[in-house]
């Protein structure tokens, strides 16, 4: 089965970690959105979007992405990183595969330290995460996919 990740992984590179150690597995493709690469994901049997999460999303260039770009019919799964959590992130991104008749087999999450913006004069919230039981986590979850 052909596996994509698009990823996301700007500020710390938080996701990128949970994704070299999925990678790490095994046959598994990771594409930067930001990359500019040319990428066809009617290749791939199962697509995963990953990014930490920003302003209470997916970052935006991810969700244009998937907005544009996700064919119709394929098997998706999520994957973020977050400082701290508050809400469903994932909605934006349902709306789209919705609208592709895309089904969702799974997603992950887990804290990463975050120390952006207010959080830096704190010191950053989620300090040391994600830690390797949440990375083995990831891999976990990807393995039961
Ligand atoms: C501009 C910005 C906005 C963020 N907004 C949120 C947020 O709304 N909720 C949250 O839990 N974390 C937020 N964070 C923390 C990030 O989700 C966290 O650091 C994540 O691990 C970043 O992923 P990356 O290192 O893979 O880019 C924000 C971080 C930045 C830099």
């Amino acid at each position: 089965m052909k596996t994509v990740i698009v990823y996301f992984s700007r500020h710390q590179e938080h996701t990128k970690k949970l994704l070299d150690a999925i990678a790490a597995e095994g046959d598994v493709t990771l594409y930067d959105v930001m990359s500019a690469q040319p990428i066809d994901l009617n290749d791939y049997d199962r697509i995963g979007l990953a990014s930490g999460i920003y302003y209470g999303g997916f970052a935006k260039p991810l969700l244009k992405f998937a907005a544009e770009r996700l064919p119709e019919g394929k098997d998706v799964f999520f994957l973020n990183t977050l400082g701290s959590p508050h809400g469903d992130y994932f909605e934006p991104v349902r709306v789209i595969l919705e609208e592709k008749d895309c089904n969702e087999i799974g997603a992950f999450g887990c804290f990463s330290y975050d120390a952006y913006g207010p959080f830096k004069l704190a010191g950053g919230i989620s300090k040391g995460h994600p830690t390797q039981e949440e990375i083995d986590g990831a891999v976990a979850f990807y393995r039961g996919l």
